[in-house]
């Protein structure tokens, strides 16, 4: 019975690293048939396998769906109107119109929210004997971003900081009687609500700017500030709370960011790289074509297994020891082509502020329970990192 590579339970441990390092060593392209992903698909792992994928160039759409639990029979319904699911000249605008919200050139306003953040986590850790990361550190600051983003007025963001936190994996205690997953359906509501006003009332936020717009319907704002929200928080939180556990992993190395502040930089891509939140990302093939010398037919599905490729060592030598300085570094943690991670900038900046920080406070980390990992084929992440801190 071959292996169904959709099963989350696969993920829940640290095996997966050995079945991508077999299936790397295998140069493997594996087809899973329909199960828990009713088209079935193709999974590639190589560096070289999934940058051909998604290569600019490849006959493949992500319309359909982006990610495992496509299916044929019933595509996406965001198709063509979410961002990260949309292709050609709508794709292109709702770049054009996003895209400023998230540059580098938000760089400046964001400082001081950044800096504030961070502050708030050290304070937290250094209040506490032992903290879970995943839980109470990992989301504050990608919270605190997207509503920075997005448009929140100030009275209102401590509220939805807090929700956020409750759906993406924060246990926010003031909201006991919610799942997450009502909490994203909260957060939807607020959204909506918020709309409706900048629609009265607008302002220079990303709201306003895409009902300026006029192309875009109430519902295909709420899509695209809901892309922003889990694009900004379900892959961040987690590249956070694994930079705790590469220091914890890999002892001195806050150490040596503290010593040599230069390696603050690289080692922002090293942690996108070593933790790759975003385990895969999926396409439709639009014509016959061949991927690393396997004929994939019009219509297929094919997952490129960014956290594999990530570990290819022909590109990254000892894949998996964390290295602050490791250059080069052409990971695809933020994906490639087309689609490549519009809020790479700000998540490279919320990284960079928080390394900085912790290096200049903080000489280790130290495991204070087991390391939990998500039960997820699409998000390479924790459920639980409890540690405690060793200050200088
Ligand atoms: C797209 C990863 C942070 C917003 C993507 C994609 C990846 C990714 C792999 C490509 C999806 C595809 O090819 O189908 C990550 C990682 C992050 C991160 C690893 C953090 C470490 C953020 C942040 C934001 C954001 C902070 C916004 C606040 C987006 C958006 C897209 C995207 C809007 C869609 C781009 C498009 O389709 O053109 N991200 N992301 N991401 N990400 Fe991120």
């Amino acid at each position: 019975m071959p292996l169904d590579l959709a099963n989350p339970d696969l993920y829940t441990t640290e095996a997966r690293f050995t079945m991508w390092e077999e299936y790397l060593r295998t140069d493997a392209k594996v087809w899973s048939d329909p199960g828990l992903s009713p088209s079935g698909f193709w999974s590639v792992f190589s560096h070289r396998d999934v940058s051909a994928v998604l290569s600019p160039k490849a006959p493949f759409t992500s319309e359909h769906g982006m990610m495992i639990g496509f299916d044929a029979e019933h595509p996406d319904t965001s198709g063509g109107r979410m961002l990260v699911v949309s292709e050609g000249e709508w794709h292109s605008t709702l770049k054009r119109l996003i895209g400023p919200f998230l540059s580098r050139l938000r760089a400046p306003e964001l400082q001081s929210v950044l800096h504030r953040e961070v502050r708030d986590v050290i304070d937290r850790l250094r209040s506490e004997d032992s903290t879970d990361i995943a839980a109470s550190v990992g989301p504050r600051l990608p919270a605190a971003v997207v509503c920075e983003v997005i448009g929140v007025p100030l009275s209102e963001r401590e509220h939805l900081i807090d929700l956020t936190n409750h759906a993406f994996g924060g246990e926010e205690s003031s909201f006991d009687r919610m799942t997450p997953a009502e909490a994203h359906t909260e957060i939807l509501f607020y959204f909506h609500e918020l709309i409706e006003r900048r629609r009265r009332q607008p302002g220079s936020d990303l709201v306003s700017a895409l009902l300026e717009d006029g192309r875009l319907s109430t519902d295909d704002v709420l899509v695209n500030c809901d892309n922003v929200l889990i694009g900004g928080n379900e892959t961040t939180r987690h590249s956070i709370t694994g930079a705790f556990h590469a220091f914890q992993a890999f002892p001195g190395t806050l150490d040596t960011l503290h010593d040599d502040p230069d390696l603050v930089r690289p080692a922002v891509e090293e942690v996108v790289r070593w933790t790759s939140p975003a385990a895969h990302v999926l396409r439709v093939a639009t014509a016959d074509c061949e991927i690393g010398g396997q004929e994939i037919l019009k219509g297929q599905p094919v997952v490129a297994w960014l956290s594999a490729a990530n570990r290819d060592e022909r590109l990254f030598p000892d894949p998996h020891r964390f290295l602050p300085g490791r250059t080069p570094n052409r990971h695809l943690g933020f994906g490639n082509g087309p689609h490549h991670c519009l809020g790479a900038a700000l998540a490279r900046l919320e990284l960079h502020a928080l390394l900085q920080e912790l290096a200049t406070d903080a000489r280790g980390v130290e495991l204070a329970g087991d390391v939990r990992w998500m039960r997820s084929n699409l998000v390479q992440g924790y459920s639980g990192l409890k540690v405690t801190m060793d200050w200088r």
